[in-house]
């Protein structure tokens, strides 16, 4: 029997905070490459499988999902789209990605991937520790980083090499980092996104970004019977306010089409199984690691959602932080870790960037004018009507090739 106040000990190699989708995915990864891995997260498995986030997987994530085996499920029921339509002043223009970059996008849910994931590593005998309590970590600016937690009541250390703080935007490794070593970088939108999945059969077989003089909405979908639908609200806006039918009528009004003057674009209604509110933020912190402590995914940036990349930036930075573990498994050269931060902020940027200008294209602003919503008007119909400029939208929604 352990004395009360004297924690188990465990010993792996990485010790992962957060069991979201970078998590997950750094511990299947690492297992790949022979190294052993535990995780540890606050949620129970059921949590996280059933919470409503992403649905868009780009390319190379779905390629890097089939390549590390487990992309079966994903294959089957994902639904490839070669394009997605822009919609604004009542008419829908198709951009076509497999014409213009030969890249697609796969819809698919991200609980429907915590799922294969959580699979996986059970078969292979990992071990992931749901509902652990008053996580922490300490000494990772030594050789010896240690996380501790409590399991069920009984406090437990975890001794490892390295630690991937996985653990998302309000996690406790990026706090644990001493003031002043991380510079921050953050940019907050006075706007926010209504999202509601229904029963219901969508509407148009590819994605719809709309932009309307009321504020932008977006169509996605999650298989052929359940619609994903989001519409921009006020940051803090009261759901109270907002009964189904309200919702309905704000997404038919901002998704409206017209030939002359007939409206001719209806969605298909249906149960409403879920209601939310999402914040939209833009914030990165540089570097993303200190001393054996990596951070990955939404622990080290956030982007506003409108260009579907959070989940796919994150599977980007477990690719790059296993290939650096991998290597100095094999090698004992840190080159690779020691650039980690370095090679995934690249990325980053470029993500964010391309997610804060869709972002400006799409959105009202209550002290926009009628400069602004001209200008607006005007970028769209550039990127909609020139073929450099689809292609340049197009390379960067379907997504950047993974290094
Ligand atoms: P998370 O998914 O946040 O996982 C972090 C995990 O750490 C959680 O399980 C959490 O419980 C755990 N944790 C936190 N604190 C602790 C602690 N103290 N101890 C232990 N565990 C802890 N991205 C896309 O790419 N495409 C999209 O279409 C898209 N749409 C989105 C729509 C919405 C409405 C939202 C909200 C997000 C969307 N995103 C999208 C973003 C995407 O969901 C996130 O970027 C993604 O979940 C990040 O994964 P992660 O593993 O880094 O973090
Ligand atoms: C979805 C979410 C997004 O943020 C987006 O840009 C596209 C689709 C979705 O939930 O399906």
């Amino acid at each position: 029997m352990p004395r009360f106040d004297m924690p188990v000990r465990i010993k792996t190699r990485v010790g992962i905070v957060g069991a979201g989708p970078a998590g997950l995915l750094l511990s299947h990864l690492l297992h790949l490459e022979g190294i052993e891995s535990i995780v540890v997260e606050s949620r129970s498995r059921r949590y996280a499988e059933e919470r409503v986030r992403a649905g868009v997987l780009e390319q190379s994530t779905v390629d890097l999902l089939c390549a590390s085996g487990v992309g079966e499920r994903l294959r089957r029921e994902g639904l490839i789209h070669h394009g997605v339509e822009l919609r604004f002043e009542g008419r829908g223009h198709r951009i076509d990605m497999r014409e213009l970059t030969g890249r697609s996008i796969t819809v698919y849910g991200q609980n429907e991937l915590m799922k294969d994931l959580a699979d996986a590593r059970i078969s292979a005998g990992g071990r992931t520790e749901y509902e652990a309590e008053d996580a922490g970590i300490r000494d990772f600016d030594t050789d010896s980083p240690v996380i501790r937690y409590r399991k069920d009541g009984e406090p437990r250390e975890i001794a490892c090499e390295f630690i991937a703080g996985c653990d998302g935007f309000h996690g406790i490794c990026r706090p644990s980092i001493p003031a002043g070593a991380l510079r921050v970088f953050e940019k907050i939108y006075p706007f926010g996104w209504l999202g509601i999945l229904a029963e219901a059969e969508p509407a148009s077989d590819e994605l719809i970004y709309a932009s309307h003089q009321r504020g932008f909405a977006l169509m996605s979908m999650r298989s052929r019977s359940i619609t994903r639908l989001y519409l921009q609200c006020a940051a803090e806006e009261n759901l109270a306010e907002w009964p189904d039918g309200r919702i309905w009528e704000e997404l038919e009004t901002r998704f409206a089409t017209r030939e002359g003057f007939r409206l001719d674009f209806r969605l298909n209604r249906g149960p409403i199984l879920q209601k939310g509110v999402t914040a939209m933020r833009s914030f990165v912190v540089e570097p993303m690691q200190y001393g054996r402590l990596f951070l990955a995914g939404d622990a080290a940036h956030i982007v506003p959602p409108t260009g579907a990349k959070g989940l796919n930036l994150a599977v980007a930075d477990v690719a790059a932080l296993a290939r650096a573990l991998a290597h100095f498994a094999k090698t004992a050269d840190r080159s690779l870790l020691d650039r980690y931060s370095e090679t995934c902020l690249r990325r980053v940027w470029r993500v964010q960037r391309f997610s804060w200008w869709m972002t400006s294209m799409l959105h009202r602003l209550s002290e926009h004018d009628d400069f602004d919503r001209r200008r607006q008007l005007a970028e769209l119909r550039q990127v909609t009507e020139s073929r450099a400029a689809a292609t340049h939208f197009a390379e960067n929604y379907a997504g950047l090739p993974l290094l």
